[in-house]
């Protein structure tokens, strides 16, 4: 059994969603309900309390509701969110992180996974600015259905009516079961650049963005692991369901993953700076000085320091970017790391600078069987297959 919040938007669909709730609990699942105030126009409160046998929530300004059960508490308790219709408004308040009435409020400070259910005239679906509300939803992690093609109950003809009740709940079940893949499993990720102090205010760095590996830390949350990502210095938001540790050394990586443990498997994607400074000044060094002379000492490598421990994770999987001779490179650095995996991506040539901070990706995936190769996709991409193989060998 599971606990869906639903949210129901304002649009004829809303209807429909009664239907939803009948299934959904039919299937064993308990059912909270937010009804937004556009919803409404086209059900009642009454009707989703009586179907749900819960108490529907739809306003953040009830005194009552907040003291029995604060917002944020009700955006956390459930195991998903789903909202069906979520109508063109809906979806665009989502995309911009909006926070101004219940439904969106509990949407932007839910750490579950979001299913959306779209509902709305065609022209409205097809616009640009909802077809770039629906891709920025997908790239934050949440389930953008597509809406049934069909007559509509406007007249027209065309892509944007909700999807049926049944088709829902199968996405629901399909996205909850996805859930229990990894559960119970502990997985350490490590994301981002390393800082190196110079003095108090300058530093050594790299072009890492960190995208990869918060976008494989949020997957593999998706698939229902306990996620531990360690961040280097990132801008990035922390991925749904995942425990973030943020460091800015390499030092304090090592450390960080060494207090993480134990684990079931480890995804080593950080860029971690190979050299510190031997002896970071104290003070800033002034400009009127000498011009420093650097003397750059080595860091620990976390990766091969972890695959060789007693505490090493069953599945331990290293990154490498690699310029030239990407496979070749890719399995000496297997061996001589003591890592299981080595996701390799080249980059080399003018493509080069679009990895390192860029959103797509070409991986080489080194295994002690032999190598394959998927072809350039989307970071998001990458981070769902590569999660769902951790799967497959847990
Ligand atoms: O040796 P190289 O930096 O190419 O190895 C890359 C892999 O090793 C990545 O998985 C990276 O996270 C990891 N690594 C590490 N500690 C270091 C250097 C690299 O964990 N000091």
């Amino acid at each position: 059994m599971s606990r869906i919040l639903l949210i129901v938007g304002g649009g004829i669909a809303a209807y429909k969603a009664c239907e939803l709730i009948r299934l959904a609990r039919r299937a064993g699942h308990s059912v909270t309900c937010v009804l937004t105030e556009a919803g409404h126009h086209f059900v009642t409160p009454m009707t989703l309390a009586a179907l749900s046998e819960n108490h529907v929530y739809t306003t953040l300004w009830d005194l009552k509701d907040e003291a029995e059960m604060g917002h944020i508490q009700l955006s956390r308790q459930a195991d998903l969110v789903v909202v069906a219709p979520a109508t063109a408004d809906l979806l665009a308040r989502m995309a911009h992180g909006h926070a101004d009435d219940l439904a969106s409020t509990l949407l932007l400070a839910t750490d579950k996974p979001v299913l959306a259910a779209p509902a709305m005239n065609v022209r409205m679906w097809l616009h640009p600015a909802t077809l770039r509300n629906v891709e920025t939803l997908r790239a934050d992690g949440v389930t953008v259905l597509e809406p049934d093609e069909g007559a509509m109950a406007c007249g027209e003809f065309g892509p944007g009516r909700l999807p049926e009740p049944e088709a829902i709940l199968a996405a629901i079940e399909s996205r909850l079961g996805a859930g229990r893949r990894l559960a119970g499993r502990h997985v350490l990720v490590t994301a981002g650049p390393t800082h190196e102090p110079i003095d108090p205010v300058r530093y050594i760095a790299n072009r890492s963005s960190g995208k990869q590996g918060f976008a494989i830390a949020g997957a593999l949350a998706a698939l229902g692991a306990r996620v531990t990502l360690v961040a280097g210095p990132v801008t990035l938001p922390t991925p749904a369901g995942v425990d973030r540790v943020d460091v800015e050394t390499a030092r304090e990586m090592a450390a960080a993953v060494e207090a993480a443990l134990p684990a079931d498997a480890a995804v080593m994607v950080a860029a971690v700076a190979d050299w510190r400074v031997d002896t970071a000044a104290g003070q800033k060094v002034k400009k009127s000085e000498a011009a420093p002379a650097l003397s750059l000492v080595e860091n620990p490598d976390i990766l091969a320091t972890l695959a060789r421990s007693a505490q090493r994770p069953r599945l331990v999987v290293g990154f490498a970017a690699e310029t030239e001779r990407v496979e070749e490179h890719a399995a000496a650095k297997r061996l001589r790391k003591g890592a299981d995996w080595i996701v390799a991506n080249d980059v080399s040539g003018p493509r080069g600078e679009s990895v390192m901070g860029g959103d797509a990706n070409t991986i080489h995936l080194v295994t002690e069987t032999g190598t394959e190769t998927w072809d350039r996709m989307p970071k998001g991409e990458v981070a769902h297959r590569l999660a769902e193989r951790i799967a497959d060998a847990l």
